[in-house]
């Protein structure tokens, strides 16, 4: 999977988040000895591969995405010496499956530990990413960080995903899911309007939201 960052056909997919190393640095300042980091939606590992290397095998690191991403990405990672990869949640490819429900699962069953940052970067479309917010919710340590990217994305604007591109999307969404902005209306129904939580920055598309350190409900 490493592999890839360097390979031109990837490039898009190749920088990593800046505000996710920036906030997790603060973090690792409080609390170096086991902090616990969630990615939501791998890609190629661009992400990923700083922050185990900022971690260096303190506390540990959860993947969210396919199953035979998460795999591959956690094995290049052991390869490179870094064991505190969690590649356990990992989901099917079916339609219908997807990192939502893996962690609407884990979290029933109590399998997940309380993060101290989330990095949500996965389908950015309101079926997934509404319940993934509202499980995040509850699973954010006071004082950690959920981290929203591609805030003003649309299916309509995407050279991939667009109907003009891709003519499945105009079947599989109306034209309003089309044109709205699916990771900005989750923040504004579930993160703006949370007490427990406060906007602390927007860094070009990424939104950043932290839990107040004294909202323990
Ligand atoms: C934009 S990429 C993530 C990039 C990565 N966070 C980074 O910083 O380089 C989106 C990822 O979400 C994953 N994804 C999208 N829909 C998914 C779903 N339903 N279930 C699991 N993973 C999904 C894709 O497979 C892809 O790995």
């Amino acid at each position: 999977m490493l592999e890839k960052l360097t390979d031109p056909t990837y490039q898009i997919l190749s920088r990593p988040d800046k505000s996710v190393l920036r906030y997790l640095d603060a973090i690792m300042a409080s609390n170096p000895m086991h902090p616990v980091f969630y990615e939501i939606g791998i890609g190629i590992g661009a992400t990923t591969l700083p922050v185990t290397e900022k971690m260096n095998n303190s506390g540990e690191i959860l993947l969210f995405s396919r199953e035979k991403d998460v795999r591959a990405l956690a094995s290049d990672l052991l390869e490179r010496g870094y064991s505190n990869v969690n590649a356990n949640w990992g989901s099917p490819n079916n339609t219908y499956s997807g990192y939502h429900f893996e962690l609407a699962i884990g979290a029933v069953e109590k399998r997940l530990p309380m993060f101290d940052l989330a990095y949500i970067d996965g389908g950015h479309v309101f079926h997934l990413d509404a319940p993934t917010a509202c499980v995040l919710k509850e699973l954010c340590k006071p004082g950690g960080y959920m981290i929203f990217d591609d805030y003003d994305w649309y299916l309509g604007k995407s050279p991939t995903w667009s109907p003009a591109k891709r003519p499945a999307t105009a079947i599989e969404y109306d034209q309003r899911q089309i044109e709205t902005r699916h990771v900005k209306l989750v923040c504004q129904l579930f993160m703006d309007t949370d007490t427990r939580f406060e906007f602390v920055g927007m860094d070009s598309d990424t939104v950043t939201y932290r839990r107040l350190p004294d909202a323990t409900r």
